[in-house]
């Protein structure tokens, strides 16, 4: 039997609509709208479409998105210096600094930028002040991706406690707040990586499995417990066709879509898995929506505590 389709993009749409009744009224009381400030430090492609997604939804619900561009170019010094100026600006109330900063900022960038962040307007919930009060299960900005999927899970009434959860991928992104968000919600939980020892036999013991690795299809169905939970947070585009010959039988919807369009969106989980697991998200339309409805939840939660903290 084919998997529960579990619709992030209709449920990113209602937390969306949710959201509006506090957007209105920090705006009212206010006296302008919640502000989020998104740095785009180069020319990456996927980064581009991602941080324009971003901006257009917080501006469709009736906040104040600005885009601050640094050119490819840029130093890790220029890189600090926009983020003190968003930080002393009063009207922006979430500051997000696009990953991955460009190579030549240097090894440490992105860990210098996030920690220059005020943890108050760390709306990616990457300093070290939110993931610390993260691990102490205390109030804290919680980066989107993990926090969509959690929120996924709550809405979908997924039993989580107890249960155990295996995550793929241990990045500071996604995999470890994952892990925590899962852990704060009782599961028992693995956290998995490229050095885990038979990854697929680790997998099927799995209730909730989320695949966070960014490699197209690489959960099979030999990973996955019939009937368990699968969430899949990677997006990959496929535009090789000897790659999408390799991954998506012919006839199947991946190969006919690639066929049509030359390109074709991959989750880390194969589509064959649809046919094991008890429910699934789809790529795309799954964690993806997800994560931007969360950009939008912590710009609002920021602008509300900055409020709430002035008194
Ligand atoms: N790059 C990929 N995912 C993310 C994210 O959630 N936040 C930021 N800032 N960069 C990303």
């Amino acid at each position: 039997m084919a998997a529960r389709r579990l619709d992030g993009a209709a449920w990113a749409a209602r937390l969306r609509e949710e959201l509006t009744p506090r957007i209105a009224a920090f705006t009212d009381t206010a006296g302008r709208p919640p502000g989020l400030a998104v740095v785009l430090a180069g020319d990456n492609p996927a980064s581009e479409i991602y941080v324009r997604n971003k901006i257009a939804t917080v501006g469709a619900h009736g906040c104040r998105g600005e885009l601050f561009r640094l050119p490819a170019t840029a130093t890790l010094d220029e890189a600090l210096a926009l983020v003190a100026r968003l930080n002393a600006d009063d009207s922006v109330d979430g500051i997000l600094v696009q990953s991955p900063l460009p190579d030549g900022m240097g090894r440490d960038a992105e860990q210098r930028v996030f920690d220059a962040i005020d943890p108050a307007k760390d709306v990616d919930g990457f300093h070290a002040v939110n993931v610390g009060r993260l691990v102490q299960k205390r109030p804290a900005l919680v980066a989107c991706t993990p926090l969509g999927c959690a929120t996924l899970l709550d809405r979908e009434e997924i039993p989580v406690r107890g249960r155990h959860a295996v995550v793929i991928g241990r990045s500071d992104i996604v995999g470890k707040p994952m892990a925590l968000l899962l852990l704060h919600r009782d599961a028992t939980v693995t956290i998995c990586h490229s050095r885990t020892q038979d990854l697929p036999a680790v997998c099927r013991t799995a209730d909730i499995l989320v695949a966070a690795i960014g490699r197209p299809g690489f959960v099979t169905p030999d990973f996955v417990k019939p009937g368990a939970t699968v969430i899949d947070v990677g997006i990959n585009r496929i535009d090789d066709a000897a790659v999408a010959a390799a991954l998506f039988a012919e006839g199947s919807a991946k190969r006919v879509q690639f066929e049509k369009k030359g390109s074709v969106l991959c989750g880390d989980v194969h589509p064959d898995v649809e046919a094991v697991a008890g429910a699934m998200t789809p790529v795309p339309g799954g964690v993806g929506p997800l994560t931007i409805a969360m950009v939008l939840q912590n710009t609002v939660t920021a602008a509300e505590l900055r409020a709430a903290a002035r008194g």
